[in-house]
């Protein structure tokens, strides 16, 4: 696990969009797995600037988001699919044939957990996956408690998640309750993870992911197991180590 601690929001995000556009440029077609949520969307904006300025191309890029709301309103502003068109597929040009999210409107939600995973498999693999951290260790939308072998499949989201995420939603009942996630397993197969984490509201999900015990408890320590992953944090994300 190589640490970075840089010292504000604006340098992770550039840190880490020039790892992804490096990582593009070596590999045209390559498989990239993005997160949602808050934590890249610098490292996303700083992607759409250097596309913007004809620096790097994601025309080849492949794209599988972590995570998606089971049951809300198609095309609701705040479901994944809709965030990745808004924050990647349109500022970075990707071809909306090679961008996929979970399917969280599925008739048979189970098949569509597997048709994920097959999916991902015949795509030939993650090469660099990105991640954020939930305050409560997270990963994708692996809770506390998840199995750390765990596949994609539908998860409870927890009280806490659900009010982190609330800022999303006009209304606090509007939060979905469900999820369907890549599993720790599955994410754990990415070749190279990038997580980011900025402000002090993760330092202690940081700490324990980084110089904890490996546990269930703190889905993210997973990642201590893994052989090539870069955590890039802010001073601020960084405080508790
Ligand atoms: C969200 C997402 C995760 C994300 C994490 C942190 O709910 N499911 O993929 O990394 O929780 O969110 P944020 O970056 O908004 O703090």
């Amino acid at each position: 696990m190589e640490v970075v601690i840089l010292a504000d929001p604006a340098a992770v995000g550039s840190h880490t969009a020039e790892l992804v556009a490096r990582r593009a440029a070596e590999t045209p077609d390559m498989v990239l797995g993005i997160a949602t949520g808050s934590s890249p969307l610098g490292t996303y904006r700083e992607l759409a600037r250097l596309h913007a300025q004809g620096d790097v191309t994601f025309d080849g890029v492949r794209c599988f988001a972590l995570d998606e709301y089971v049951g809300l309103p198609e095309r609701h502003p705040a479901s994944y699919a809709l965030v990745v068109e808004r924050e990647l597929t349109t500022p970075l040009g990707l071809d909306p044939a090679n961008v996929r999210t979970p399917d969280g409107s599925a008739a048979d939600i189970q098949q569509a957990c597997l048709d994920y995973e097959h999916a991902l498999a015949a795509s030939g693999g993650v090469d660099l996956q990105i991640l954020g951290i939930g305050t409560n260790g997270h990963i994708g939308f692996n809770e506390p408690t998840s199995s750390l072998a765990s596949r994609t499949r539908v998860k409870a989201l927890s009280q806490q998640t659900r009010m982190d995420n609330a800022r999303f939603f006009a209304k606090g009942e509007d939060v979905p309750t469900h999820c369907i996630t890549q599993g720790l397993g599955t994410i754990m197969e990415a070749r190279e993870i990038v997580l980011v984490a900025q402000g002090e509201a993760k330092a202690a999900a940081v700490a324990a992911a980084i110089e904890g015990p490996v546990s269930s408890m703190c889905p993210a320590s997973l990642l201590q197991f893994h052989p090539r992953t870069r955590i890039v944090l802010d001073e601020a994300a960084a405080s508790g180590l």
